[in-house]
């Protein structure tokens, strides 16, 4: 990390040994894809919007937060592996690049709670490097509540939020639930602050309202695409959608919403009960609710069939050409198959005295990197080569290779039974979404990343 201050959005900030944010990351901030006209996150954006009438929707916050901000104000403990400068850019210690929108909840909240609100916005997260991972990604935030104090009693309260519940719109779709919607040690109601009928009847307003969303915006693409004759979601494989448990230490209890798609379960949103101290630091006590992330890539990707998450930052004109925001929803056309060109690197990790972490599971689209994973923040280790994490590669391969990398794999991982050595094997696959790579371009780029990384944390190829 460089001494020298860095400028964003015209701001300078001081760095420190904290700051890890790279040159590339900082050259892409601000597009703000999501409010580009005819953009296909824009239009999905809108989509999502439009099922939330009377929701006040903030699409220009400013992605330089601070700490406070992007966890503490969300209730994320000191040691809360989503603070991990593996999983997060430093601006430095007290500042960063928002990991989710959720680190606007609480200034939106005291400036305004009454009426829900959305917010969509840049996200910034170090990760895997794969057709659906990308460094920067767009987040919707969504938030509803009640005040309390609006009413005669707390029975009053629930009583107009049932009400609210039966006039949202109903849908067909059958959800499957398969998990208990309550956990008393996993995912529990919050006794202190909610009476098991406020949190009931919050929880059924917001699936209602995330289920009415998701079959919505779906049918009408799918109704959109036959009509054009484009095939439909629905001709190849009926829409499914289901709820499962997720925790967050800003809602309590937490589920995630995931959509079938081509084999598998996507996740494609989080939300849950609000976490009633995050809304007492808001300096709304007595309002209660609920709040949702949604990963607008996922959706966009779904709905127009764009199979890889780097097309989303193309300047092509064969890309931005293909979606209009006055028209119906049609099938992404490709315009290009490059051939793939993949390549392996095979290293000894140097000996460590202490514990070597090294694969991290690779972090949703919408959920903040999940406790298992990661590695506890720690402070940056000074003249040793800093440890090997698998989030180096991905970001040492997209910095070198930038979106000429579509895939970085680990696909192999030993120890030497005698020397006690691990050895990983990483294929990374390098493919333009613009040109064919030439055999020798591959290479080069191949030799680049391989000789960063063994310059930087002292592995042995072998
Ligand atoms: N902030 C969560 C994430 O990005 C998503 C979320 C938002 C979950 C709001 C619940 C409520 O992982």
């Amino acid at each position: 990390s460089s001494q020298s201050p860095l400028t964003i959005d015209g701001k300078q900030y001081p760095t420190d040994s904290w700051t890890n944010v790279p040159p590339t990351i900082l050259a892409q901030y601000g597009r703000k894809l999501h409010v580009q006209p005819n953009h296909p996150l824009s239009i999905t954006r809108k989509l999502i919007e439009s099922r939330f009438p009377g929701f006040r929707n903030h699409n220009d916050l400013t992605g330089v937060v601070t700490v406070g901000q992007n966890f503490d104000s969300l209730g994320f403990t000191p040691d809360h592996p989503g603070r991990s400068r593996n999983d997060t850019y430093y601006i430095n210690k007290d500042t960063l690049l928002r990991t989710h929108t959720s680190a606007h909840e609480v200034d939106v909240f005291r400036e305004n709670a009454s009426n829900g609100y959305t917010i969509s916005a840049d996200v910034y997260r170090r990760d895997a490097v794969d057709r659906s991972h990308y460094p920067i990604f767009h987040q919707m935030e969504g938030a509803l509540t009640w005040d309390r104090k609006d009413f005669a009693s707390r029975a009053a309260c629930v009583e107009r939020i049932t009400e609210d519940f039966h006039k949202l719109p109903k849908h067909e779709l059958v959800v499957e639930d398969p998990s208990p919607p309550f956990h008393a040690e996993r995912n529990p109601l919050q006794e202190q602050h909610h009476s098991p009928q406020e949190a009931e009847i919050i929880a059924a307003h917001l699936k209602r309202s995330l289920e009415d969303m998701v079959v919505t915006i779906f049918t009408s693409a799918d109704k959109a695409l036959t009509a054009a004759g484009q095939g439909s979601h629905a001709e190849q494989e009926p829409l499914r959608v289901r709820w499962v448990e997720a925790f967050f230490p800003h809602t309590s209890p937490s589920w995630e919403l995931e959509v079938w798609w081509r084999g598998d379960w996507l996740e494609v949103l989080g939300c849950g009960v609000i976490d009633q101290p995050l809304l007492i630091r808001a300096g709304c006590p007595e309002r209660i609710g609920w709040a949702f992330g949604i990963g607008l890539e996922r959706i966009a990707m779904l709905l127009f069939g764009i199979p890889d998450i780097r097309l989303f930052w193309s300047k092509d004109a064969r890309f931005l050409g293909q979606f209009d925001e006055a028209r119906a929803i049609r099938r992404f056309q490709p315009f290009s198959k490059h051939p793939a060109a993949p390549r392996d690197v095979s290293f000894w990790l140097p000996k460590a005295d202490g514990p070597v972490v090294v694969a991290d599971t690779p972090a949703s689209a919408t959920s903040a990197p999940s406790p298992a994973g990661g590695q506890q923040t720690e402070p940056p280790t000074h003249g040793a080569a800093p440890v090997f994490h698998e989030n180096d590669l991905m970001e040492i391969a997209r910095n070198t290779a930038g979106d000429a990398v579509e895939d970085v794999k680990l696909i192999d991982d030993f120890v030497h039974p005698k020397t006690g050595r691990r050895s990983l094997c990483y294929r990374i696959t390098y493919r333009s979404l613009e040109k064919t790579l030439t055999t020798e371009e591959a290479n080069a780029l191949h030799e680049r990343i391989t000789q960063e990384l063994v310059g930087n944390f002292g592995v042995e190829l072998r």
